[in-house]
């Protein structure tokens, strides 16, 4: 299969030296570039700016920084793609201004007017063909079975992988993650926990065999 991945944070910048960011480090994201790899699939995998090294196998590698830079290198590959997962923490809102020089502080508070970017999954959810498989993620601090479905069915996408942040040893930054996976179908499976390698190997299993390993 030709596989599509995003990984990673986006930057938003404000000025040359401050931008917008979020915890993402890529592990989730490369951990299924690499899975898909060993599986034999053909890899474009898409990154946010991470510490982390090129996984080897990859068809291509496009690093990127911003929404709108993701946003472009995902819509421009999706077409080719059998199989895209959308694991990368998008910024949901940019600077409605980028200051060309650095802002200087003042004694006051300083109000920051944000503008939404473009919904990556939601624009390749409205361009997905009948025989392409989209699955995304849903990072959530709570509520987390609620806000995932709710994302799967607003960016008609066919699975989705919910993960709880801001807790130790799930979502961000950690080796480890714990994962609940809702299929469109209305079918729910417990990947449990484990090391982001191992579910990333589990994933890709399910979605490139359309098979749920334990239903429940
Ligand atoms: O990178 P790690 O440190 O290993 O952490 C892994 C992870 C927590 C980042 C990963 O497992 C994860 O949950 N990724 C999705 C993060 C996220 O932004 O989730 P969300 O619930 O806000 O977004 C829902 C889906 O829409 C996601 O598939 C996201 O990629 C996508 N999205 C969101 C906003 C946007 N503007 N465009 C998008 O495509």
């Amino acid at each position: 299969m030709r596989v599509l991945i995003d990984a990673g944070p986006t930057r938003e910048s404000l000025d040359p030296v401050r931008f917008i960011t979020n915890h993402s480090t890529g592990k989730m994201g490369y951990a299924l570039a690499s899975a898909a790899v060993r599986a034999g699939h053909e890899v474009t995998l898409v990154s946010g700016p991470v510490a982390l090294q090129e996984p080897e196998g990859l068809a291509e590698f496009v690093p990127v920084v911003t929404a709108a830079e993701m946003a472009q290198a995902m819509k421009e590959r999706f077409p080719k793609a059998d199989l895209t997962i959308l694991c990368a923490a998008v910024a949901d809102y940019r600077p409605k201004v980028y200051s060309e020089v650095k802002r200087k502080k003042s004694q006051g508070p300083l109000i920051l007017e944000l503008e939404r970017t473009e919904d990556i999954a939601l624009s390749l959810g409205q361009m997905k063909k009948e025989d392409q498989i989209l699955v995304g993620f849903a990072a959530e601090t709570d509520q987390l079975e609620r806000y995932a479905l709710e994302k799967l069915r607003a960016k008609n996408l066919d699975w989705i992988a919910a993960n709880l942040v801001g807790v130790p040893g799930s979502g961000f930054g950690s080796d480890t993650n714990s994962i609940t996976l809702y299929c469109a179908d209305g079918s729910k499976t417990d990947l449990g926990s484990g090391l982001k390698t191992a579910l990333a190997d589990d994933l890709i299993h399910t979605f490139s065999t359309g098979k749920k390993r334990s239903d429940f």
